[in-house]
This record gives C-alpha cells, structure tokens and sequence, in this order.
C-alpha cells in the first residue's frame, strides 16, 4: 500500500473508533473517502452487480455506498432467463424491475446480464410436451421470443447486453463449451442469438462475456470466436471478461497480454465481474476463521491495485469494470454450495466500510 493511503487508512480506523463513540455513522461507512467514479472518471465506468438483496431494509448502508461510489450496474440475477422467464408463458419482471429503477434513479448505466447462458435455464427451454429433447425450430423460436421480450421490455434503458455469456469450453484445445443451447440447436446458436438482440434493439450495444481469457487456448477460441462471428456479420461492441481473480491468479501479465490481444483486434474490453478471493482456486478450507488478517487484506489490496494498474494502462480499450457485488458480505462467494466459509473479495467489509483495496486503488 502506499505511504499516503496507509495514513489515511489509519485516519479511516481511528475513525471507525471514534464513530462507534459518536454514531458518526458516515464516516464509519465511507461517506467522507473519495468516490470511485470519480476518481477513475477520466478512464472508466466503475461498475456494481446487486440484486433484490440489496434492496432489503437491512442493507440501506449497501445503497447508500452504490449510490455514491458506482455509476454502472449489472443486475446479478435478475435477468437470468431461471427468474425472468422461468416458465414459458410466464416472465417475472419484477425483480429486474426494481434493480433498473434503483440504478436509474442514482444516474448508473446498466448492463443486462444474460440472454443465453448453459446455467440458470430453466429445463423447459430445452423439451417437448414428453419431457423429450425440444426440436431445434422450438428451441431457436424460444430463443427468439425471449431475446425480443426482455431487450424489448428494456430498450433504451438498458445500453448493452451480455448476449451470450461462457460460451467457450475451458478444456485444452477445446472450443465451444457443450451446452444445451449447442445440443438443441447447434453451433449456429450464437449467430442467431447475436441476430435476434440486434433484431430486438438496434441500439443496443451486444457483448460476448467469459472468464479466464487470459488462458492461451482460451484467448485463443476467443479469437477464433470472434472470427466465426465477423463471417457471419456479427461484429460485438465489446468482449466481457469476467476477472473473478484470486490471491495468487491471475498474474497480471497474463491479464496484460489478453487485453492488449482483443483491443488490438479493435474491441472494447470491459472487466465485468471482478472479485478477488482470498482462496486460491479450489481451495476448500476454511483459513479465516477469525475473520481476514491484516497480512492478507494487505496482499489483496496490493493484487487488486497490479490488476487496476493493466486496466489503467489499457484504459482506452476499456469502457467499464464492474465489481461483483457490493460489499463482502453480499458477495456470490460467500453462497457457493462447494465452499462452505466465507470469503472477503470485494473493496468494501460487511459493514460497507473500504478495505485496504480500495484505499490502493485511490490516488
Ligand atoms: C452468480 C451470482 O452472483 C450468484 O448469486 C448466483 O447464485 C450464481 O451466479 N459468472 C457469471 C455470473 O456470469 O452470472 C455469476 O453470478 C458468477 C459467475
């Protein structure tokens, strides 16, 4: 960490101190710290995923950090076709209803997140009236309706679209992940999904999201991906990558090197789910019990500030990086069923209070 922030870091603790003496609440929740939007205005959009749980009644805390630190917004599951779509002649737009008019009313672009995707489908999507495989023309016609409903409903107010979101197979050497899109329609799925969002709003900016890009196979089915689409007349307004990173991965060359990659192929960029865990991938433990450690907040805010210094100086490729969850405790992280302990990825603690993360990331 730097000297500086360092200072201020411990000004923010005595603080802390102080405000549980004089209810000073504010400060205790960083209302007095700079804004990260403002303090990246001239490089990029800084991004927030919330959902329904962040307009609960407890988290008025949550909403007043997002309102002040944040001027974009990707709803986290709200869009997902399992709640917005979960039976077919039914759409619950409710919940994404109320993330967009949150995020309009504090002035915060919004992204939608994600017209096809192998999770969070529900089942139907795919079969007949048997409960056998779905012909291609049913599920192509499926596709079609939903893309033209959900960009419909939100047309102008939603700017961009994670149309088609992971894709890509993580196997070596592999290409298209088999999903059930593929299965049910083929490999056209993903030029037809592209056609009927720029069908359903010509506006709208189309994007292709997917994590680990900085793997070279990944990196390259990107490409390739890429090219397939360009043949097709497809061409994406920006490649997504995800960034949920760890405390040892990825190294910030790689990251470096796949950015520099996909601008040089004239594409945005945007980081549009980034989290640092405190787990190295896999790692099942429970290692913090007591909480996270100094040691270890230190380290974490010095990987976020390597990772925010190549987005810095890619920043002209860059449009936007959108954090993954507000505060820790509203992280995925903390809800995965395979990890059973909880993690301390984002910039701001439980009780929306900034990390050393975000005092690195800050001039
Ligand atoms: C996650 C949400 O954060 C969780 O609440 C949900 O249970 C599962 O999905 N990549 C994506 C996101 O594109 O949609 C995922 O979001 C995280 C991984």
């Amino acid at each position: 960490m730097k000297k500086a922030a360092f200072i201020f870091c411990s000004a923010l603790v005595m603080g802390t101190v102080l405000s549980s003496v004089t209810g000073c609440g504010s400060l205790r929740q960083g209302g007095n710290v700079p804004a990260l939007k403002k303090v990246f205005r001239d490089e990029f959009q800084v991004g927030v995923a919330f959902g329904t749980p962040m307009l609960e009644a407890d988290q008025e805390p949550a909403r007043q950090l997002v309102a002040r630190q944040f001027n974009a917004c990707t709803p986290e599951n709200e869009m997902k076709w399992s709640v917005i779509h979960p039976e077919p002649d039914r759409y619950n737009f409710e919940p994404a209803d109320a993330v967009v008019a949150f995020a309009e009313k504090h002035g915060m672009e919004i992204t939608g997140h994600t017209l096809v995707w192998h999770l969070q489908t529900p089942d139907w999507v795919f079969l007949d009236d048997q409960g056998g495989p779905a012909s291609r023309e049913v599920v192509v016609r499926r596709l079609r309706d939903h893309i033209h409903t959900v960009m419909g409903r939100y047309k102008g107010r939603v700017t961009g679209w994670d149309v088609v979101n992971e894709a890509l197979s993580n196997l070596p050497g592999g290409y298209l992940r088999d999903s059930p899109w593929r299965r049910a329609i083929g490999d056209d799925y993903l030029v037809l999904a592209y056609q009927f969002a720029r069908e359903a709003d010509p506006e709208a900016k189309l994007y292709y999201n997917d994590f680990n890009l900085e793997k070279p196979d990944k990196l390259a089915s990107m490409l390739r991906l890429m090219d397939e689409l360009a043949a097709q007349g497809i061409h994406l307004d920006a490649v997504g990558n995800q960034g949920h990173s760890h405390i040892d991965y990825p190294p910030a060359k790689a990251l470096d090197n796949a950015i520099a990659t996909l601008s040089g192929r004239g594409l945005k960029i945007n980081i549009s789910e980034i989290d640092l865990s405190l787990y190295s991938f896999g790692d099942k433990e429970n290692r913090y019990p007591n909480g996270a450690s100094r040691e270890i907040l230190a380290t974490q805010a010095e990987r976020y500030a390597e990772l925010f210094k190549v987005f810095g100086k890619h920043h002209q490729h860059i449009d936007r990086v959108t954090f993954w969850g507000v505060h820790d405790g509203l992280s995925w992280l903390n809800f995965l069923s395979e990890f059973e302990r909880p993690d301390y990825p984002l910039l701001f603690d439980r009780d929306c209070r900034p990390k050393p993360a975000f005092y690195a990331l800050i001039p």
